[in-house]
């Protein structure tokens, strides 16, 4: 996985990937060995494995097709029991992984003769299969594998289910789509398309119109990000050599496809061109989205904003024609995991006030605002808080001999290192904060300990560039002794689930500051908020509904809205202006890119000033004003305990929507057409063999989370 993790300054460093000497923290990767002692939790299922095949010809004949001269790896099941919470209910996680073919018994295996079976194979399997999934292929070869493995399972589980056979009666795939449901988890796993597809049309023998049929009722699409460059686009050079059939499929796809555009709109050429499934240019590319969307019955965003975006700009040619596809789900978190289990105590004050069915019908949280007034819970709120900030704090002292003030706010933004998020408008907000106490050392500043946590992509520099600048402003800031205990800035390093439920039960403020438009949803917004912190965040992703939801008044929102940004997109966005313009945000950039804050490398950060000032996609500098008002909100409110602590209960009264109990049964009952019912999701009965339905929510891994690992 991407893991890597910070390590706290110690004198000079030398950096892998760079000429010279590091003098500040930088994030360093090493790999996640994670079997290496075995996985207790997992039971292999070698009679489940499946063959899976690649590159090979395709071969027309009156029969039909065949895909032929393949090369074979076969895909080996692991499963994983996920119990529910206190429901006597066990489900299944299959995550498959890759081995080589000559290791085992291929009686059962529809494989042709293993051409790969050799005798060096026989001994090193395990390095051949390393070898395979290895170039510029290793990752669409990773999203071919679980998608084959995973369909052919579904396949034969359909098959061995009551409703796929008998004995008398003719096989009828053409009710799949009643009892299985394939929500494909982003693009990665698209070619489950193509892939059904075939096995449909040249194994099961179904006609085309047949098989589209069941595929498009089988299939559901969920988008996760607004950023155009996650969008996954692949040559179609390669498909044609690793996938020859699936390229077929492909375009055949698309013609039927763009005939219907065209009956739709005569004449259109443009629009055929903007929503073909085949990008022309120099490389001709397969847009893996517009698949999705064309091959699904459902596609979804992750919060409403989202939704609307996705309707509204890139997918408005798809929106135009199928209008009845497009839905939203507002992503939610599980109330077991980040509240019962991170945070017993507020789990327990909560329960003594309301009892104890709020943990599987979140929506009952409303009930906490009959205690808004109620001294006592105001009390044991502020307790429960305190109690987790001096157990963070003896945390952070233990492991990284850190010392903070516990009686500081804790100001936490964890979350992945993006320029989108803009951790900088942080850094610009500290350094202001700074500015402002070294100016006036004798005012009562509200003491804060700003914590920013979280890993940047292997092949990030900005990012790494990031965490560089944050670990400095820290090195300057905590070592100056007019400042005192009155700001910090840590990094947290490693940054984890595991890390998250420590911190999150110990912030007091929540930043959630992405530009308005970029965060799709974001679910760190609501862990923080089911914890009792304040948010000060956009207008952006799941934002919008956690104000709607707790009271905007209840929240510290600040910053432009999606209008905004759009306009100031049409006008053009000046980011100089706003320098010349604020004199603090001005010493804020002249100090980072003088060397104020890297003094034994002045130049460091010339990189991230010049992108600040001249090539800013996410507008740092646009908010930044509105930002550090909303922060001179936010210290003053903390000096009022109570008060504060009446907008964290009101906070935590309007989580009930953030469940992802809801979000998982509007799935079920919007997409995948089933009704969730209370008792089989969290209820006291065993599940009934006669409700067969098989969601699997397809996911591809990410590159670099390949090697010895599992995929599903
Ligand atoms: C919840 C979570 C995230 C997502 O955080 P966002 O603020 O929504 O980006 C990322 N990493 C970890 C470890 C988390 O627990
Ligand atoms: C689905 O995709 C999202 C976004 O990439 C990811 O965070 C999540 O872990 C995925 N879910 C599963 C079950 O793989
Ligand atoms: C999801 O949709 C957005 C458009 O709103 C697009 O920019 C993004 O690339 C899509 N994501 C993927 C993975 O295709
Ligand atoms: C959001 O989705 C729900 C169903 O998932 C739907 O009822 C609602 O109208 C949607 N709202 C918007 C604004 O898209």
């Amino acid at each position: 996985r991407c893991f890597g993790h910070v390590l706290p300054a110690e004198g000079p460093r030398v950096d892998p990937g760079h000429v010279g000497e590091l003098l500040v923290s930088q994030q360093v990767e090493e790999a996640d060995d994670w079997l290496r002692y075995g996985n207790p939790w997992e039971k292999a299922r070698p009679e489940y494995m499946r063959p899976v095949h690649f590159y090979g010809r395709v071969e027309h004949t009156a029969e039909g097709v065949e895909w032929v001269d393949t090369q074979m790896v076969l895909a080996l099941p692991y499963d994983t029991p996920v119990p529910g919470y206190r429901n006597n209910i066990v489900n299944t996680m299959r995550l498959w992984s890759a081995k080589a073919p000559c290791d085992f018994n291929l009686k059962d295996c529809d494989s042709s003769p293993a051409v790969l079976c050799c005798p060096q194979l026989a001994e090193a399997p395990m390095f051949y299969v390393l070898q395979f999934f290895e170039g510029k292929e290793l990752r669409l070869k990773q999203e071919y594998f679980v998608v084959a493995a995973t369909l052919q399972d579904i396949i034969r589980r359909f098959k061995a289910s009551k409703f796929g056979s008998t004995e008398f009666v003719r096989l009828d795939l053409s009710t799949m789509p009643d009892k299985v449901a394939i929500q494909l988890n982003d693009t990665h796993p698209a070619l489950a398309i193509p892939e059904l597809m075939r096995l449909l049309v040249d194994t099961e023998k179904l006609s085309w119109e047949k098989a589209w049929d069941i595929v498009v009722r089988t299939c559901a699409y969920t988008n996760h990000t607004v950023l155009p460059e996650a969008l996954e686009r692949w040559p179609v050079d390669l498909f044609r050599n690793l996938l020859p059939r699936h390229l077929e499929i492909i375009y055949e796809i698309n013609r039927r496809h763009l005939e219907r555009i065209g009956k739709l709109y005569p004449g259109d050429f443009d629009r055929l061109r903007r929503m073909s499934l085949i990008e022309e240019g120099d490389i001709k590319k397969i847009n893996m989205a517009h698949l999705c969307i064309v091959g699904s019955h459902a596609v979804n965003g992750v919060a409403r904003i989202h939704s609307e975006i996705i309707k509204n700009t890139v997918f408005k040619d798809f929106y135009d024609i199928d209008p009845q596809k497009f839905q939203n789900k507002t992503n939610g978190i599980t109330p077991r995991r980040w509240l019962v289990m991170c945070n017993p105590g507020l789990a327990e004050v909560i329960a003594e006030r309301i009892g104890e069915n709020y943990i599987r019908d979140l929506d009952q949280l409303k009930k906490l605002l009959d205690f808004v007034d109620d001294d006592a819970f105001i009390r044991d709120v502020a307790k429960i808080k305190q109690e987790n900030k001096l157990k963070f704090a003896a945390h952070l002292e233990e492991h990284y001999k850190v010392k903070i003030n516990p009686n500081s706010m804790f100001d936490l933004q964890v979350k992945r290192i993006h320029e989108y998020k803009r951790q900088l408008l942080n850094c610009l907000h500290i350094i202001t904060l700074y500015n402002r106490i070294k100016k006036e050392p004798n005012k009562l500043w509200t003491p804060r300990t700003i914590m920013i946590g979280g890993k940047a992509a292997p092949g990030y520099h900005t990012a790494k560039m990031i965490i560089k600048l944050i670990t400095s402003i820290g090195d300057i800031v905590n070592n100056d002794p007019v400042v005192g205990d009155r700001l910090k800035v840590i990094f947290l390093e490693n940054y984890r689930v595991t890390l998250a439920e420590k911190v999150i039960p110990a912030s007091d403020l929540s930043e959630q500051i992405s530009t308005a438009g970029t965060e799709a949803s974001g679910t760190g917004n609501m862990k923080f908020m089911l914890n009792g912190a304040l948010t000060i965040g956009t207008m952006d992703g799941a934002n919008v509904e956690m104000a709607e939801e707790a009271g905007e008044e209840n929240m510290f929102i600040f910053g432009m809205r999606v209008e905004d940004v759009d306009a100031l997109d049409k006008k053009g966005y000046d980011a100089v202006s706003y320098y010349n313009r604020l004199p603090e945000l001005k010493q804020a950039i002249d100090q980072i890119s003088g060397g104020f804050f890297s003094p034994a490398q002045p130049g460091l950060f010339k990189d991230l000033v010049n992108m600040l000032m001249h090539h800013d996609r996410f507008k740092v500098f646009a908010d930044y004003e509105d930002y550090i008002k909303c922060q001179e909100k936010v210290s003053a409110l903390y000096k009022n305990p109570k008060e504060w602590t009446k907008k964290v209960i009101r906070n935590i009264a309007g989580c009930g929507k953030f469940s992802s109990d809801r979000t998982i049964s509007q799935y079920a009952r919007e997409i995948w057409g089933i009704e969730p019912s209370l008792e089989k999701i969290l209820g006291q009965t065993q599940q009934t063999s006669s409700n067969y339905l098989s969601s699997v929510l397809l996911q591809a891994n990410l590159p670099g989370y390949l090697h010895s690992s599992r995929f599903y």
